[in-house]
């Protein structure tokens, strides 16, 4: 199936605070530089909020991440839990047509959906409460046939019931999920043929569905104050540092591996350059350099006025631009000129975006764009021709 996004766009997306600050707290996951990958959970929250994932939203989401927007739109439109066109206010009810469920009676929940919602799955209702589509295996084939509406499952269901679901929905109720033949989970049809005790000390429910019932989330769209949010990860403290590691790896200064491994041996016939802002105390002794002194130069404000859009580089969006412009970066040929220091020194000082530099290879893409142009360079990138 084609996935697309939907020709009609709102114009914004924002989360609502809590979410907003659910969505900041799940980056906080992810090591440094690896903020990438919360892309999923922040999607899925973005379509948890307005029930499906708009062109803004998903830019939203790759600003958050400093991503460039076709990469969180390749996930976007990958994965087909994520809806790329309005679905209804009430429900999106997702019929399963996979083997079981089919030989038990999908094609008739179909024409429910069909008559009931829209003739077309992905369409809303004319009162825009529902729409509807088939979906893959949900893995409740013991109870089939059965359909996903909101979070929870509606299983062993027959047309009559799946319609008098509807009608519940419309009606602002929301009916308790699971079985809906009375069958309690996903015990034989005629009873039970073992286990017997066990029908006696039962709670009411099934744990799935008890779950469902507590909740009480079903259909209900997330704006975050219903949960309790999940405090920040904290890295472990570190232990104190000993006085004979306390010597930066070469690494860390930007020192390349070849070099770094001279200084460290401290062989006098290498003949070792000395990368800006490094000090060399004496053979084999790399000085810890004042951060500062690697900082790569920054301008006041661009040069006549005009910034190149640095968001050509892939790995920089919106928000690493910004920040590239806050630390004085605003120029193709200034990141182009960086040496090992400057890269350390940007890599360790993009706030909350670190190791970007390093691991997207800004200085040879802003090389490239010097070399070959702006144009030739995106024409190559679109085709892998590098
Ligand atoms: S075939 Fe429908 S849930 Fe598995």
């Amino acid at each position: 199936m084609l996935r697309r996004l939907a020709a009609h766009q709102p114009a914004g997306f924002a989360f609502t605070p809590a979410n907003r600050a659910w969505a900041e707290a799940q980056i906080t996951k992810y090591p440094p530089g690896r903020q990438a990958s919360a892309i999923i959970p922040l999607l899925w929250r973005a379509q948890e909020q307005e029930g499906w994932l708009s062109k803004p939203a998903i830019e939203h989401v790759a600003d958050m991440l400093g991503m460039a927007y076709i990469r969180a739109l390749e996930v976007a439109t990958f994965y087909f839990m994520f809806q790329l066109h309005p679905v209804g206010s009430v429900a999106n009810i997702q019929i399963c047509g996979t083997t079981s469920c089919m030989i038990c009676g999908a094609e008739d929940l179909v024409e429910i959906c069909k008559r009931k919602i829209a003739a077309k799955a992905h369409t809303l209702s004319a009162d825009g409460k529902f729409s509807w589509e088939e979906v893959e295996c949900l893995g409740a084939c013991a109870n089939a046939p059965m359909a996903q509406i909101g979070k929870d499952y509606y299983e062993d269901l027959t047309p009559e019931r799946l319609e008098w679901l509807l009608d519940e929905l419309a009606a602002g109720r929301v009916p308790v999920p699971g079985p809906q033949n009375g069958r309690y989970a996903a015990e034989p049809l005629s009873g039970l043929t073992s286990l017997q005790d066990f029908e006696s000390g039962r709670q009411q429910y099934n744990a799935s569905v008890q779950a469902a019932v507590d909740i009480g989330d079903t259909v209900k769209r997330i704006d975050g104050t219903e949960v309790p949010l999940i405090v920040s990860w904290k890295p472990k403290e570190k232990p104190p540092v000993a006085p004979d590691v306390a010597k930066p790896h070469p690494a860390d200064v930007g020192v390349p591996a070849s070099v770094g491994q001279a200084l460290a041996t401290g062989r006098p016939e290498v003949d070792v350059p000395k990368p800006p802002g490094v000090a060399v105390a004496s053979p084999g002794q790399v000085v810890a350099p004042a951060p500062e002194a690697l900082r790569p130069t920054a301008l006041e404000a661009p040069r006549g006025g005009v910034v190149d859009d640095l968001k050509v580089i892939e790995g920089i969006g919106p928000a690493l631009e910004k920040l590239c412009h806050e630390l004085g970066i605003f120029h193709f040929d200034q990141i182009a000129g960086w040496g090992p220091a400057e890269v350390a020194w940007m890599d360790g000082n993009l706030k909350g975006f670190k190791g970007r530099v390093s691991r997207d290879k800004w200085v040879a893409q802003a090389k490239l764009i010097g070399a070959v142009g702006k144009d030739e360079f995106l024409r190559r990138a679109k085709t892998n021709d590098y």
